[in-house]
C-alpha cells in the first residue's frame, strides 16, 4: 500500500514525526511525503524536520504565503499533479490548515481515499477560516481518527459516521516521547530568561490583524507583567511580527522578551518552565495541558473543550481587562484532569486503522 502524507504548516511536521515514523518502523506501506511549502522560513519549517527528526520531503511543492485563496489553489492544483503521478492508496492530511483542505479536495475529487488525523474537532465561530477547513477535509474523507469521544459526536450530528475512530492524540503521543530531550534549565539559560516568566504566542489572523484587539492583548499582557512582577517571554510569529510593525505597537514590545519563532524542544522546555502560558494556539494549549501547566486561550471557543470544561484551560477576550481576570483565574491552583486525550498510543491507532479499513 502507498500513503502520500501532505503537510505543510507547523502544527503538521509535529504530527507527521510520529505517524511517519511509526509506519516506517512497521513498515506499514509505503509513505510518500509532500510538503507544501505553506511554512518556508527555517524557524517556521526546517528546524521541526532537523530536530523531530522527520526525512526530507520527496516532493516540495514551494506554495508559499498568499491569500487563503491562493495558497488552497496553488496547493490544489499542484497536489493534484503529485496524486496523478504517484497514484496512492490513501492521502494523508492533519488538522485543519489551507494545506490540509487543499490535499483532500485533490484526492477526493480523483477518488482517492482521504485519511484526516485530527477529525471532527469543531469550533465557532464557523467563518474562521481553520473551521472551514476542518469541516469540508471531514466531509470529504473516508478514515477519520478522532483525538477523543467529544470529537466523535461532533461528527455524528453531521451525519459523518463511517470510518471514524478515536485513537487518541499524536501530539501527547510525541509529547511524552520527546520529553527526555526537553531541558528546561539550558533553555532558560540560552534564551537569558530569568526563574519565573509567563509564556505567550499570538498568531490566530482573528486577534493579530485587528489592531484594536492586538492591542488589548499586549496592554492585557503588560498589566500582568506589572501587577504579578515577572515577565512575558513572547517567541513571534512572523504574522503577528509585521502586524505589531504595521500598526505602530512596537514601543509595547520592549516590555517582553521576545525572540524569534521556536522549534519543538526548546518550546516545550519553555512551556515546563514557565507558571503558565497565555495563547492562541491549538496546538500550544493541549501541550500545556500535557506539560501539567495552564493556559489561558486567547479565543471565543476552542476545538480542545474538554480542557475548558474540566476547567484546566480558560477561554478569554482579546481585551486588557479579560486578560488581566483570566490571569488571575489561572494562577489559582486546580485539580489536574488525567487522560482527556489517549494514553500515547495513538500512532499505533491511525496506523492500525488506517490499515484495517483500506488495505
Ligand atoms: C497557519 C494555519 C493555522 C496554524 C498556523 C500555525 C491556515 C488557514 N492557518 O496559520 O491553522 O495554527 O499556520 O503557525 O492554514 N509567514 C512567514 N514565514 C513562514 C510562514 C508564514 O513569514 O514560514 C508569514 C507570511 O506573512 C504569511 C503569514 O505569516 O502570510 C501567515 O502564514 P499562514 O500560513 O497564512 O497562516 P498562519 O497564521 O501561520
Amino acid at each position: 500500500m502507498k500513503v502520500v502524507s501532505f503537510v505543510g504548516a507547523r502544527p503538521q511536521f509535529v504530527k507527521e514525526a510520529l505517524i511517519g515514523r511509526v509506519v516506517r518502523e512497521s513498515h506499514a506501506w509505503n509513505h510518500v511525503l509532500v510538503h507544501s511549502g505553506q511554512h518556508y522560513d527555517f524557524n517556521m519549517s526546517d528546524v521541526f524536520f532537523k530536530e523531530l527528526g522527520i526525512p526530507d520531503s520527496d516532493y516540495h511543492l514551494g506554495i508559499g504565503s498568499g491569500s487563503h485563496a491562493t495558497m488552497t489553489a496553488s496547493s490544489l492544483v499542484a497536489i493534484e499533479e503529485v496524486l496523478i503521478k504517484e497514484n496512492p492508496d490513501a492521502l494523508l492530511v492533519y488538522g485543519d490548515t489551507n494545506t490540509t483542505l487543499a490535499g483532500a479536495l485533490a484526492a477526493a475529487k480523483l477518488k482517492i481515499p482521504v485519511i484526516h488525523v485530527e477529525a471532527g474537532i469543531r469550533q465557532h465561530p464557523k467563518s474562521m477560516p481553520e473551521e472551514i477547513n476542518r469541516v469540508l477535509t471531514d466531509h470529504a474523507s473516508s478514515v477519520l481518527c478522532c483525538c477523543s469521544e467529544v470529537a466523535v459526536s461532533n461528527l455524528m450530528r453531521e451525519n459523518v459516521t463511517e470510518g471514524v475512530f478515536v485513537t487518541g492524540d499524536v501530539m501527547y503521543d510525541l509529547f511524552k516521547i520527546m520529553a527526555k530531550n526537553f531541558s528546561p534549565d539550558d533553555t532558560q539559560k540560552k534564551f537569558q530568561i530569568p526563574d519565573d516568566f509567563f509564556l505567550c504566542t499570538m498568531h490566530r489572523d482573528f486577534n493579530v490583524d485587528d489592531p484594536e484587539k492586538l492591542r488589548g492583548i499586549l496592554m492585557g499582557l503588560i498589566e500582568t507583567m506589572e501587577i504579578h512582577g515577572m515577565p512575558v517571554v513572547f517567541p513571534i510569529h512572523p504574522r503577528t511580527r509585521a502586524r505589531v510593525t504595521e500598526f505602530g505597537y512596537s514601543q509595547l514590545l520592549d516590555k517582553f522578551i521576545t525572540m524569534e519563532p521556536i522549534g519543538y524542544n526548546d518550546l516545550m522546555s519553555l512551556i515546563l518552565a514557565s507558571k503558565f502560558v497565555v495563547t492562541d494556539s491549538g496546538g500550544l494549549q493541549k501541550e500545556a495541558f500535557y506539560a501539567g501547566k495552564r493556559a489561558v486561550v486567547v479565543m471565543p471557543d476552542t476545538g480542545w473543550r474538554e480542557i475548558v470544561q474540566s476547567g484546566w484551560n480558560i477561554l478569554c477576550n482579546p481585551s486588557q481587562k479579560s486578560i488581566v481576570e483570566a490571569v488571575a483565574q489561572a494562577l489559582v491552583s486546580h485539580s489536574y484532569p488525567k487522560n482527556l486525550y489517549g494514553f500515547g498510543n495513538a500512532a499505533e491507532l491511525v496506523v492500525e486503522h488506517v490499515l484495517n479499513t483500506l488495505s
